[in-house]
């Protein structure tokens, strides 16, 4: 019987020099913010380019997540103070989406944080002022359940004037936020 390997784990800052693994990831999180996302951008702006994954993965910033050696998701996660860290760009490959992937990867991100001394994990969501976007509704819902609240909104426009000028249609961030202490 085949059986399936799940290795989920930081990447070492040297994989910042492995050309094939930085086109995968930055594939995998353009093809799945694209979809995620769909509407949203006026000319199909990209979430990361080559130079931004291998920054990424040289700070030591990108939890990798693979199956039988293969590439299928990453999330980036990076402290930002003393007690909080935050995780975005988390993308997993549409092939294994719905598969428990993306759960993992939270997860792991959660339970890096915390072992590093955060006691509260932060993210950003994107969505449209005016009208839903099923994706983002679906994400949101995700995120509640896993005992994430918004403690803040803020039209992104005001704060990323360089990006919202591509944007397509009006849009806010929220910031979410879960205590870790509950799960210590
Ligand atoms: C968000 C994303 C990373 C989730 O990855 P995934 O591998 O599908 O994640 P999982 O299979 O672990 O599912 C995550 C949750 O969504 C739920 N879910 C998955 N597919 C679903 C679907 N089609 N409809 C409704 N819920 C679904 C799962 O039940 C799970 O919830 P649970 O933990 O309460 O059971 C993936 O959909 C993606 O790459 N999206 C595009 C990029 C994006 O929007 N990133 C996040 C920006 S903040």
């Amino acid at each position: 019987m085949r059986t399936t390997t799940v290795d989920v784990g930081q990447l070492p800052a040297s994989s910042s020099d492995d050309a094939p693994l930085v086109e995968r990831l930055v594939a995998i999180v353009n093809d799945a913010y694209a979809a995620g996302e769909v509407g949203m951008w006026r000319d199909g702006a990209a979430r990361v380019t080559s130079q931004g994954m291998r920054a990424l993965i040289a700070a030591g910033e990108i939890v990798h997540a693979g199956i039988d050696g293969r590439t299928v998701g990453c999330v980036h996660l990076r402290r930002v103070d003393a007690t909080t860290w935050a995780f975005g760009m988390l993308a997993t490959d549409p092939a294994v989406q719905g598969g428990g992937i993306g759960r993992t990867l939270v997860d792991a991100a959660e339970s890096i944080a915390q072992s590093r001394g955060a006691s509260r994990m932060q993210l950003e969501l994107l969505v449209p002022t005016a009208q839903e976007q099923a994706s983002k509704a679906a994400l949101g819902a995700w995120y509640a359940r896993r005992g994430y609240a918004i403690t803040t909104t803020r039209p992104f426009a005001l704060d990323y004037p360089e990006i919202a000028g591509h944007l397509a249609v009006e849009c806010e961030y929220q910031v979410w936020h879960r205590s870790l202490a509950a799960s210590a």
